[in-house]
C-alpha cells in the first residue's frame, strides 16, 4: 500500500547542497551537521500492507514526524522516494497531491485544532467542506463518524464542553469523515492521561477490527506500539534501529538502546502463545499402534503424547501409563488409551492468561489454532524462559 524507499531528509540546507552531501561517500550525519544541517531522515525504507497498523517509535527528534510528513509530501524528501498504491508520490501532479491529502490520507495530531465557535459535528465535517460535499451530506457523514468513535450524540456540543480525550475523538472523527485509505496519526494520544489514553486505544483497535484501515501510528511509547501495532518499527537518530512484531522486538531486541526500551515492557502481555511455543516432541495420530507411540515416547523427555484426529484437532492424551497397560493387554487400539488431562490455549493468548497453568499434566500445554488443530507446545520451562528478561531462543523455531 505504502512503500518508502530509501527516504532522507535534510533540514536548514538548500537542497542542492545537502545533495551533493548526500552523494558523497562520506559519514553522511557528520557531514551534513558539519555544513551546518540537520540530517533528520536517514535512508529509511520499509512497508507498509493494506489494513496493517504499522507504528513507528522511537526518542523525541528520532524523525518519525519528518517520515510521515514525507508520505503525503508535506515535506519533500532530500533523496529518496514514496510509493502510494504503485505511483509515485514525487511524481504526482499538484491536483494528484491534492486529492492524495484531502480524500485518501487522513491525518491526527497531538494536539488537534478544533474551532472553538462551532458545534462538535461541524468540526468533525470539516474536512469534507473543502471538498465541496453539500451541506447535509457533509453533517450526516460526520454524525456517522462521531457515531464511530462513541461519540454519537454530542454532535450539538461544543469543543470546550469536552475533555481532552474527547477531543481527541473529534479529531478522528473528522480524520474518518473523508472515509480515507490510510490514517496516518502522529502521537494522537501522548497529551492524554493514562486511563483516557487506554480507552482511546481499545477504541481505535476496535474501529480497527471493523474497517480494517491502512494506519500509521507514531508514538513514543513502547507500551502503546506493543499494544497497537501489527508491526513496529523503532527509530533512532534518523535511522531505523529495528522493525519487527511486538513479540519478535521483545525476544530478540536489536542493540542495547532497544533493550532498553523493552525492558520496561510488561512480556507477559506481548508474548503469546504462538511466539514461545514449540514443536511437539512426539505426536501420533489415531489409529497408530500403541506400541510403535509408546517407543517414540521413550526416546523424549514426556510422560504423554497428545493424539491427534484426522482434521488436525487434539483426540485427547496418551500417557505412558495408558499405554504401557494396552501393550501389556495386547491391545492395538491407542482410542482405548486416550485420556483427557491437558489443556489447550488459543495460539493468540497472551502469557498472562495461561502461564499459571503450565506443568500441570504429564503433557505440556497444547497450542492450537482458530480452527482448533495442534500447533505446538509450551512446556513450563519455556514459560518460565519466556518471562525471565533473557529468552534468546524463544523464536528459534520460528
Ligand atoms: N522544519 C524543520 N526545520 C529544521 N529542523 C527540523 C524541522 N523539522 C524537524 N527538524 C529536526 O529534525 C529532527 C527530527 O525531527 P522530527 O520532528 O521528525 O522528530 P520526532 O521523532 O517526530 O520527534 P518528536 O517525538 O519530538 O515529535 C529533529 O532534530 C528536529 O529538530
Ligand atoms: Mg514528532
Amino acid at each position: 500500500m505504502i512503500e518508502a524507499r530509501h527516504l532522507t531528509k535534510v533540514f536548514d540546507l538548500p537542497p542542492a547542497r545537502a545533495g551533493r552531501i548526500l552523494d558523497a561517500p562520506a559519514d553522511r550525519a557528520r557531514a551534513v551537521r558539519e555544513a551546518g544541517g540537520v540530517l533528520a531522515v536517514d535512508d529509511v525504507s520499509f512497508s507498509v500492507d493494506k489494513g496493517e497498523l504499522f507504528v513507528i517509535m522511537g526518542l523525541s527528534g528520532s524523525g518519525k514526524s519528518t517520515v510521515i510528513r514525507m508520505i503525503n509530501r508535506l515535506v519533500a524528501p532530500s533523496a529518496g522516494s514514496v510509493v502510494y498504491d504503485g505511483a509515485d508520490v514525487g511524481g504526482m501532479t499538484p491536483r494528484e497531491l491534492r486529492e492524495l491529502r484531502n480524500r485518501r490520507v487522513g491525518m491526527v495530531f497531538q494536539h488537534f485544532a478544533l474551532f472553538p465557535h462551532r458545534t462538535v459535528r461541524e468540526n468533525a465535517a470539516y474536512g469534507l467542506k473543502a471538498r465541496g460535499v453539500p451541506k447535509r451530506e457533509r453533517l450526516r457523514r460526520a454524525d456517522r463518524a462521531l457515531e464511530q468513535v462513541g461519540l454519537g450524540r454530542r454532535g450539538d456540543a461544543y469543543p470546550d464542553e469536552f475533555s481532552g480525550g474527547m477531543k481527541q475523538r473529534v479529531g478522528l472523527a473528522r480524520a474518518l469523515t473523508t472515509d480515507p485509505d490510510v490514517l496516518i496519526m502522529d502521537e494522537p494520544f501522548s497529551a492524554l492521561d493514562p486511563l483516557t489514553r487506554r480507552s482511546m486505544q481499545e477504541q481505535l483497535l476496535e474501529l480497527q477490527r471493523d474497517f480494517r484501515k491502512t494506519i500509521i501510528f507514531v508514538t513514543h511509547d513502547l507500551n502503546e506500539a506493543m499494544r497497537l501495532g501489527d508491526r513496529i518499527m523503532v527509530m533512532r537518530n534518523g535511522r531505523i534501529v529495528q522493525l519487527g512484531t511486538g513479540p519478535e522486538i521483545i525476544s530478540q531486541p536489536a542493540d542495547a538502546y532497544v533493550e532498553d526500551f523493552v525492558s520496561d515492557v510488561d512480556r507477559t502481555r506481548v508474548l503469546t502463545a504462538g511466539t514461545v511455543m514449540q514443536p511437539p516432541w512426539v505426536t501420533a495420530a489415531v489409529g497408530d499402534d500403541p506400541a510403535a507411540v509408546l517407543g517414540r515416547l521413550r526416546e523424549s523427555p514426556g510422560h504423554g503424547v497428545y493424539v491427534t484426529a484426522p482434521d488436525g484437532g487434539i483426540a485427547g492424551v496418551a500417557t505412558d501409563a495408558l499405554l504401557s497397560e494396552a501393550v501389556a493387554g495386547n491391545r492395538a487400539d491407542l482410542e482405548s488409551c486416550l485420556g483427557g488431562g491437558y489443556t489447550a490455549v488459543p495460539d493468540d493468548a497472551p502469557l498472562i492468561e495461561f502461564c499459571h497453568r503450565a506443568g500441570g499434566h504429564p503433557v505440556p500445554l497444547a497450542v492450537v489454532d482458530r480452527d482448533k488443530r495442534l500447533v505446538g507446545v509450551v512446556p513450563r520451562a519455556r514459560v518460565l524462559d519466556a518471562i525471565a528478561s533473557t529468552p534468546k531462543d524463544v523464536n528459534e523455531h520460528a
